[in-house]
């Protein structure tokens, strides 16, 4: 997709606040190595543009969900190390063992099959692998014990084309006031794992696990996206949600402004229709940025002002209604601060009736990103 940067809207994000939200699951949980989960364009913030400011908040490893997000940020020099959370093809063995990426193992036999590719491309690399635990999430990963134990084994006896680096499980329930589910599944943990041969990266923690449950569960690996991109994770149940730091704004300019007299339809099937004299300014954004059409009836900044989003949402354009007349380039606020108002991604995705990250996940390629220092 083209990203559009000859058009005024974009996000912005604040390198300052990646590093605040960063330094504080550190300090929580003096971790060693955190994976910052860079899947899905970043849950929409942008991969490649968050992935600097990890990097530049020290963050050790970036976790993927496809192959191809972990080639790009190996193209874009990144020497970090590289997860794949989920299961990759094991045709795929030799590309990710010469671009030095971690593959996650739920079977013996992917590693059989991974074995004989890596074998028959002559690949002198080793690939490395994080073995899954199914403790409860019912997604992918080991749930029998001896069929753990065997992987473990295999990548021990072919230590010349693997090398067993990590062992993971994820929870499903991380970040909710009810515990017996996450408490049900970290006894499945030890029970499938206590005893066996352990390798250098034992991570099992979100960023659900990692905050709420410190004490519970190994902290020295984490795989955190949410925590670091400012998203409370239990959008506020479990803790306020105000000791993360927010790390992106989105904003947009007028590109035309009209002064309406009462009764005249705006947008695709007039929905709505001016109700008095009316001004009304033009947006470059629409459905077609993630922008839903959900969000009619949300109130913007405009010079300090609010001014609500009137009609139909289009593909590439919106309406606001404004209290008075801004001129074409006026900067307007959809999620940040103008003056003395804030408007949080919280009330942006709450009037979407979608959790933030899943709001996010929908912003499209084109929103030109910006990386700004605070
Ligand atoms: C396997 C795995 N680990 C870690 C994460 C990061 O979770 P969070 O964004 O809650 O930190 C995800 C995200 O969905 C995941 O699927």
């Amino acid at each position: 997709m083209v990203e559009a940067k000859h058009r005024d809207t974009w996000i912005e994000i604040s390198k300052r606040d990646v590093q605040k939200n960063v330094q504080l699951i550190r300090e929580k949980t003096h971790a060693s190595t955190i994976f910052f989960t860079v899947k899905a364009n970043a849950y929409g913030y942008g991969l490649l543009q968050m992935a600097k400011a990890c990097a530049e908040a020290d963050v050790e490893g970036f976790a993927c969900g496809a192959l191809d997000e972990g080639l790009l940020l190996r193209e874009n020099g990144y020497k970090q190390l590289v997860l794949m959370l989920g299961i990759t093809p094991a045709k795929y063995a030799k590309l990710m063992a010469e671009n030095d990426i971690i593959s996650t193992v739920s079977s013996v036999e992917w590693l059989l099959d991974a074995h004989e590719y890596l074998l028959a491309n002559g690949t002198t690399s080793k690939l490395k692998v994080s073995l899954a635990a199914d403790t409860g999430m019912g997604r992918i990963g080991f749930t029998n014990r001896t069929c753990l134990e065997n992987a473990i084994n295999f990548l021990l006896k072919h230590q010349n084309s693997f090398e067993y680096l990590g062992i993971n499980t994820h929870f499903s329930e991380a970040d909710s006031v009810e515990t017996d589910y996450f408490h049900m599944q970290l006894a499945r943990w030890h029970k499938l794992t206590d005893g066996l041969p352990m390798p250098p990266l034992v991570h099992v923690a979100n960023s659900g696990a990692a905050i709420y449950h410190t004490n519970h569960v190994p902290t020295d690996t984490l795989r955190i996206g949410t925590g670091i991109l400012g998203m409370e994770p239990s959008e506020g149940t479990v803790m306020p949600d105000d000791y993360l730091a927010p790390v992106i704004s989105l904003h947009s300019r007028l590109t035309f402004v009209k002064h309406l007299p009462a009764g005249e339809g705006i947008s695709y099937a007039h929905e709505y229709t001016t109700q008095t004299d009316e001004w009304i300014g033009t947006l470059p954004i629409g459905y077609g940025d993630g922008w839903l059409n959900a969000m009619t009836g949300f109130q913007v900044l405009v010079g300090g002002e609010w001014a609500e989003i009137v009609g139909k949402i289009a593909m590439d354009q919106m309406m606001i209604r404004m209290p008075h007349e801004f001129p074409v380039g006026e900067k307007v606020t959809l999620i940040g601060t103008q003056g003395t108002h804030t408007i949080t991604l919280s009330n942006a995705s709450k009037h979407a009736k979608l959790p933030p990250w899943e709001f996010t996940s929908g912003f499209q390629d084109r929103i030109h990103r910006v990386l700004v220092v605070v």
